[in-house]
């Protein structure tokens, strides 16, 4: 017996010696030495296996080590994936730092617990070959920068993968899916650097999903549908990201407990699938723009969701919305709940005035105008709900799927316009007094679906249920849609980054090399005996790339541009000094407070206005004003404001290059046309002028997500060309406005007598300043006096009060009205609508002030009785020639501006720091001076 004690203690001590001496005990004692435990860990026998949460095989193979929570300090040592029978390794919740060694190897691991460390980077194998991994926590480290390495695919027993506040950034991976990791339980991501959509590969396994607050500039985005269909999910945190749409079908959900979705922005109603649902117990929708009426859930639901946060009907749960709503919300379903609309109907009255695209007569919805709104999906049979209903403008959409019959009984419709989408099928028979206009569909009459469109994404009127088509246009992929994308994207890209390098080639270019790349447009300026081309580069995707201004400085032929720089559009000084004539006196177009303006004329006629500054005023402030503006011009690109085709920084010259707008300013033609000896405007143009003004203001004002604010509008700054259409110009004050559109306080700007009184009096700027200094251009343009004439009595110098008070009755405010103006009951009935407009939009309080959208829509349906002709043919819109003229193309791309939304401009960071303060004595801006040479 005695004999046998001792021959097993002696085995015993064999083992001992034998894995001491074997590569897991040196790791172990190189872990003991990087980590330096505390002694009461016990980490001092001779062999790890005695050691305190060390544990190992009968033969001595290290299979857990269970540190976490120890205060341990160091580095893990590089060796540990020697450790080949580690099945559990936690280290959680200590001061560990450095770089995680490689796990790569170790196929008998199983769970390993990283957490709560200082680890500053993951090595680019660390899943490599890790075949039994289940459980991964990595959360709480400050990491490098990383994406989710491919290698991850090589688990496919992985449970859960937690990597919360890891610094991971780039796109959630599409092989989270049930293809990949069937047993996927937890995926818990949250407080990363994600960004893109929600892969809609994301398994049904999955029962908790944390993928809330990114801090990626772009946030996770898209739609939420792919939930509909991960039915094991029981927790889903996505809260504080950017998604939209609709909320998805929750009826297969059916152990959902707890879903958070607050701080995004999602629309459309909340479904009853959600409402029913008998699991849940806390639901977060807080500060989205969910639509219709508040939801009611059962008592035994923890709810979080003021219904001020969100855009419902009324706060009330459970009450129905006004049958206007409810028909309105049934059309945006095919639409997908676009965000436009979430954004701004809200409410329960659709007749506030407010409303996009919504006009209203008595409380009838008499309009619905969704023109050039960039609207995908089809048109819905319930806009035969809206019985009131007169006119239907679906106008410059990309709309697709047939006209449906049911708007055939809308008794009071007189005009359907669905001109310049992707409507196919035939034209239902209308009443013969309906105007219908469906041009610009490529396949309508036709009764197949265009062969073209592959996503077949819209419904098809009639079975206006389903899940809805996405109402984001990144959802489109009809192969036309691509197509016509990618020649706009790249003009998009072209214009909007404004990432372009003109350069001269002096190298003869073969006539027969049209498109050099799918990003390079080559361009012959036609003079004679020349051939040279401009060649204009569209440098891929950088955005705001720096400033490296280096000027080439090659041969200067009279037509040379010669332009090298990343970032912008940069003309040399020589070329502006030849089509100015050396800034010659003659070529002076006007004066402001900060320089000249000269017109300009290159070799093929084109005009141009250069604005150069006088040196001496060039402070540093005036610097910044002009990369200021410089920074929103190039960015800010629509049909209504001017284009800024070019600048130059030389030396001590600053020179802007705008598109020449020949007949001047408004001004000329409400207040100077005696002087000038031009004829007064007749009302249909200055409604014309208005609506342009409105339309380029509403695009400034809703700029991608971020929202411009002009803050010096006035007729001095609104500029014609020879058709008298309008433009918009000087942004020198323009400021960014902060993320969510609040009002920011700031330094004083603006013109006197437009100054809206809040900003007057405390500074503070919101869009409603420009809407406030839009309504008294309103009043302007029907009275034909200034904002303040000191020639008037005192009581009536300022306009505003003045035009209040004569719109009290009738005789006054015939009174008021122009008298170039020519009165008959049409246009009469047009003045006093605008003239109610004008005292809207110049309202005392900020929030009594419309949008400037709402301007637009009531302008817009009446100059609509004048039919002010919008080139709208998509043919000639996309039609790009590669070889234009440079001023052919400026005309493309203006053309192009106004019909695509330009985003992803968000790269703009406003940092001027503007002091222009224009007295109402002398005449303000650069743009006052961008008058023809003809008017002084
Ligand atoms: C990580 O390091 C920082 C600074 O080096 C320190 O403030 C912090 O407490 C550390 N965190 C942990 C979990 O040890
Ligand atoms: C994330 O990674 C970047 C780049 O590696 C680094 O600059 C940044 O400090 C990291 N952020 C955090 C929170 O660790
Ligand atoms: C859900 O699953 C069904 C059937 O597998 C599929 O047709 C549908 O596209 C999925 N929906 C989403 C939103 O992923
Ligand atoms: C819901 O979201 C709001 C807004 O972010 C937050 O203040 C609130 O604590 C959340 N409520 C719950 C129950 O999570
Ligand atoms: C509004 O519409 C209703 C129903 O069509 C009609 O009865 C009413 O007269 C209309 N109101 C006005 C002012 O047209
Ligand atoms: C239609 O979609 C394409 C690509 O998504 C876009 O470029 C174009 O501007 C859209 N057209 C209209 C009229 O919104």
């Amino acid at each position: 017996m005695a004999a046998g004690i001792t021959f097993l203690v002696f085995c015993s001590l064999l083992a001992a010696v034998a894995h001491s001496q074997s590569g897991d005990s040196a790791v172990m004692q190189d872990l003991k030495k990087a980590l330096n435990p505390p002694s009461q860990l016990g980490w001092t026998d001779p062999d790890p296996c005695n050691w305190k949460n060390v544990q190992c095989t009968r033969d001595g193979r290290v299979t857990r080590i269970q540190i976490g929570h120890q205060s341990l300090a160091g580095t893990l040592p590089v060796n540990l994936n020697k450790l080949t029978s580690l099945q559990v390794f936690e280290v959680q919740g200590n001061q560990l730092t450095g770089s995680l060694p490689s796990f790569s190897g170790l196929n008998s691991l199983q769970s390993i617990l990283l957490s709560n460390n200082n680890f500053t980077s993951i090595p680019p194998d660390f899943f490599d070959g890790l075949t039994s991994l289940t459980d991964v926590y990595l959360d709480y480290n400050p990491f490098n920068s990383w994406t989710i390495p491919d290698s991850l695919k090589s688990v496919p027993t992985l449970r859960t993968f937690s990597a919360t506040s890891a610094n991971i950034s780039g796109p959630i991976p599409e092989f989270f899916g049930s293809d990949t990791f069937s047993s996927l339980a937890t995926l818990h991501l949250a407080f990363n650097y994600l960004e893109g959509p929600l892969p809609a590969t994301l398994g049904s396994s999955i029962q908790s999903l944390w993928l809330n607050g990114q801090m990626s500039r772009s946030r996770l985005n898209g739609s939420i549908d792919v939930l509909q269909n991960m039915t094991g999910l029981t927790e889903v945190w996505l809260h504080g990201n950017a998604f939209s749409g609709p909320l998805p079908d929750f009826t297969q959900l059916v152990g959902l407990q707890n879903l958070s979705l607050r701080d995004n922005g999602l629309t459309g109603p909340v479904p009853d699938s959600l409402v029913g649902l008998t699991s849940l117990r806390v639901v977060n929708l807080t500060n989205n723009m969910l639509q219709g009426k508040t939801p009611e859930f059962s008592r035994s639901v923890q709810v979080d969701m003021r219904a001020d946060s969100n855009s419902f009907c009324l706060p009330d749960p459970g009450v129905e919305c006004d049958s206007r709503v409810t028909s309105l919300l049934n059309v945006d379903q095919n639409l997908g709940y676009p965000s436009t609309f979430a954004e701004s109907w809200k409410g329960n009255d659709p007749c506030t005035g407010s409303w996009k695209g919504i006009t209203c007569n008595n409380g009838n919805i008499t309009v619905v105008n969704f023109h050039g709104m960039g609207l995908t999906g089809t048109i819905s049979p319930s806009f035969s709900q809206i019985t009131s209903l007169q006119r239907l403008v679906l106008s410059n959409n990309n709309l697709t799927g047939t006209i449906p019959n049911e708007l055939t009984t809308l008794p009071n419709l007189v005009q359907l316009d669905v001109s310049n989408n992707q409507i196919y099928g035939k034209v239902p028979l209308f009443r013969s007094n309906v105007l219908v206009i469906t041009a610009g569909n490529l396949n309508i009459g036709k009764d197949a679906p265009p062969p073209t469109s592959g996503g077949g994404k819209g419904n098809t009127p009639g079975s206006s249920s389903g899940s809805s088509g996405s109402g984001n246009s990144s959802g489109k992929k009809s192969s036309t849609g691509v197509v016509v994308g990618s020649v706009v994207g790249g003009v998009c890209a072209l214009v909007c980054a404004g990432v372009l390098v003109f350069c001269l080639n002096r190298t003869k270019r073969k006539r027969s090399g049209r498109v050099q790349s799918p990003h390079t447009m080559v361009i012959h300026p036609r003079h004679s005996g020349s051939e040279d081309a401009v060649k204009i580069t569209i440098a891929g995707s950088s955005v705001n790339g720096g400033t490296s201004e280096t000027y080439s400085h090659g041969s200067s032929g009279p037509s040379d541009l010669h332009i090298v720089e990343a970032g912008n559009m940069v003309i040399s000084i020589q070329v502006l000094r030849n089509v100015t004539d050396n800034f010659s006196e003659k070529n002076i177009l006007g004066r402001g407070g900060f320089g000249t303006v000269y017109k300009g004329e290159l070799h093929d006629g084109t005009k141009i206005a250069v604005k150069r500054m006088e040196s001496g005023v060039m402070s540093e402030k005036g610097l910044d004003e002009f990369k200021s503006e410089i920074a929103v011009l190039t960015k800010v690109r629509h049909r209504h404001l001017v284009a800024l085709l070019g600048y130059c920084l030389d030396g001590n010259e600053r020179l802007l290059v705008y598109e020449y707008m020949p007949q001047g300013t408004l001004s000329r033609f409400l207040f100077n046309w005696k002087e000038e000896g031009i004829k007064p405007l007749e009302w249909t143009k200055r409604l014309t002028v208005a609506l342009d003004v409105a339309r380029g203001v509403e695009y400034l004002h809703g700029l991608a997500q971020q929202s411009f604010i002009h803050r010096d509008l006035k007729p001095s700054n609104i500029l014609l060309g020879d058709d008298m259409r309008a433009k918009v110009a000087d942004f020198g004050l323009v400021r960014l406005a902060p993320d969510g559109k609040a009002s920011i306080a700031t330094k004083l700007a603006g013109t006197f007598g437009y100054l809206a009184p809040e900003y007057a009096v405390t500074g503070r700027v919101s869009t409603k300043i420009d809407v406030f200094s839009f309504g008294v251009i309103l009043m302007e343009m029907i009275t034909g006096r200034k904002a303040l004439d000191e020639n008037q009595p005192d009581d009536s110098q300022h306009l505003v009060p003045w035009f209040r008070r004569m719109l009290i009755n009738k005789d006054t405010f015939r009174k008021a009205i122009d008298p170039t103006l020519e009165l008959d009951e049409e246009t009469l009935a047009s003045v006093s609508t605008v003239a109610e407009l004008a005292g809207h939009c110049s309202a005392r309080e900020p929030y009594q002030r419309p949008d400037m959208g709402h301007a637009v829509n009531v302008l817009s349906s009446l100059a609509e009785l004048w039919k002010p002709s919008e080139p709208s043919d998509p043919e000639d819109i996309y039609g790009i020639d590669y070889d234009m003229t440079l001023p052919q193309a400026v005309k493309k791309w203006q053309a192009l501006e106004g019909m695509s939304g330009i985003d992803g401009s968000s790269s703009y960071i406003g940092s001027s720091d503007n002091t222009q303060t224009s007295i109402p004595t002398r005449p303000s801006g650069f743009a006052d001076s961008f008058t023809s040479a003809d008017g002084r």
